[in-house]
């Protein structure tokens, strides 16, 4: 139970692990993102704090900020080898972070929907992991 309640709050820690700066850049993106997608700040708080809710215009911010970092081609695709290298500042195991790659980078119906779970997946994963540098 105490470890329980001991991972539970590294877990909820590790939300806030993205130093300032990764803050600041996810932020700017973030910010010339919605004004295309339209996104309310609501919903982005939200994702923020682990609760990806399902809506078309939380994807399109998704996809938009993934495009923006390099993490999705113009094809809407998983740019793996990008994702590697940022999945890796988090996982100090090879072989894991493999796994997760293999885990969460999956190709969905859309290009959004393929940016929503993978940053779903992630944040589950590795609550820490940053989509900026
Ligand atoms: C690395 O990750 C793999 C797969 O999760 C695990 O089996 C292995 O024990 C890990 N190695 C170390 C050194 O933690």
């Amino acid at each position: 139970m105490k470890l329980f309640v001991c991972l539970a709050l590294i877990a909820v820690v590790g939300v806030q692990a993205l130093t300032d700066e990764q803050k600041e850049k996810l932020n700017k993106v973030g910010k010339e993102c919605r004004e295309q997608s339209g996104v309310s700040q609501e919903l982005i708080d939200k994702a923020r704090n682990g609760e990806f809710v399902e809506d078309a215009k939380l994807k399109a911010q998704m996809l938009c900020v993934s495009k923006k970092v390099g993490l999705t081609d113009d094809s809407g695709n998983i740019n793996v080898e990008t994702l590697k290298t940022k999945v890796k500042k988090v996982v100090d195991n090879d072989s894991e972070v493999d796994e997760i790659i293999e885990k969460c980078a999956v190709k969905r119906n859309t290009p959004e929907d393929t940016a929503f779970f993978t940053y779903k997946c992630l944040y589950e994963n590795k609550p820490k992991f940053s989509p900026v540098d």
